[in-house]
């Protein structure tokens, strides 16, 4: 796949895509991102992501991104010109990020007319195995040292950075966030788990990222008639809880059968966690066949 940049109004080659020294997503952090899902030319939830990206902006003050039409009409010409195919096999991830601009290092705001700098592309979505999928995978719990608006997917990722490498080079395949004793979420997933037949997971507010795929596994749950509750899990009943998962754009739902090398009741993939795999799988489907947007006449 050709991998074409939209970068402040134009189209290049990744490898010619650039944003200044001094833009503030390099100095500061001081930027927002998005990460979507497509499945050929389709984009699972699109619009939620759309949203998330204006309602991150809006609570960090930065202004003049393009709004979600805009963000459209580029996406569309990022499909074109990356040659993405309709194809279900082929699965690629929209990256979006919008930083406050680039400008003389203050740690003040730059002047109001600094255009924000706004760049996407798509690459091919990473791969999990089926061993994944059918037998789970395994949390190292981390210190959730995140500061307190995680709400905002801000792109000041190094606490979830130096979580989710400990937790790699411990032997996990991602950290189990805890804070003052509770379970928040993954390091890039969303954290739930299940006791007796009814799934829990955090309230959001400013301890969580609230994650479009959770909202799916919340509809998909409804549809299938398994019960959410909101509600904080400290580490001791997560971990003793009947199973375990975890969501994210990338994965959907990935089932999770041992936190710091101890086993998730008997160590199995649960039952709930599998129908709701399935119901979110069956439900992002029946969503994705109705989504024309930027497919082409006369294409299944
Ligand atoms: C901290 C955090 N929580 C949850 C998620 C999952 O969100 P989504 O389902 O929108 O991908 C992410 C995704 O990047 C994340 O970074």
């Amino acid at each position: 796949m050709r991998v074409v940049a939209y970068v402040n109004g134009h189209y290049v080659d990744l490898d010619k895509a650039v944003v200044p020294v001094e833009d503030r997503s390099c100095q500061f952090a001081d930027g927002v991102y998005e990460v979507s899902r497509f499945i050929g030319r389709r984009p699972v939830r699109l619009g939620e992501h759309l949203q998330r990206l204006e309602e991150s902006c809006a609570l960090l003050g930065i202004k003049g991104a393009p709004a979600a039409e805009d963000w459209r009409r580029i996406i569309a010409r990022l499909l074109d010109d990356s040659g993405i195919p309709h194809d279900n096999a082929f699965e690629t991830i929209l990256y979006q990020q919008v930083s406050r601009g680039a400008a003389p290092r203050s740690h003040l705001f730059p002047p109001a007319s600094t255009p924000p700098s706004c760049v996407a592309y798509f690459r091919i979505k990473p791969a999990y195995t089926a061993k994944q999928r059918s037998g789970g995978v395994a949390l190292i719990s981390q210190p959730d040292e995140r500061w307190n608006r995680c709400n905002i997917k801000s792109v000041c990722l190094l606490p979830s950075v130096l979580a989710k490498q400990a937790a790699h080079d411990a032997g996990g395949f991602e950290a189990l966030l805890v804070r003052d004793g509770i379970v928040t979420e993954g390091s890039s997933t969303n954290a739930f788990c299940v006791r007796g037949g009814k799934i829990l997971t955090h309230p959001d507010g400013p301890r969580i990222l609230s994650g479009v795929t959770r909202g799916l596994a919340f509809d998909a749950a409804a549809l299938a008639g398994i019960e959410v509750v909101l509600q904080p899990v400290t580490f001791q009943e997560y971990i003793a809880a009947d199973e375990a998962f975890l969501t994210s754009t990338t994965m959907n739902v990935m089932p999770v059968t041992s936190v710091d090398g101890k086993p998730i009741a008997t160590g199995a993939v649960g039952p709930v966690t599998s129908r709701l795999a399935a119901a979110v799988d069956d439900l992002m489907w029946r969503e994705l066949r109705a989504n024309r947007e930027f497919t082409c006449a006369g294409e299944p």
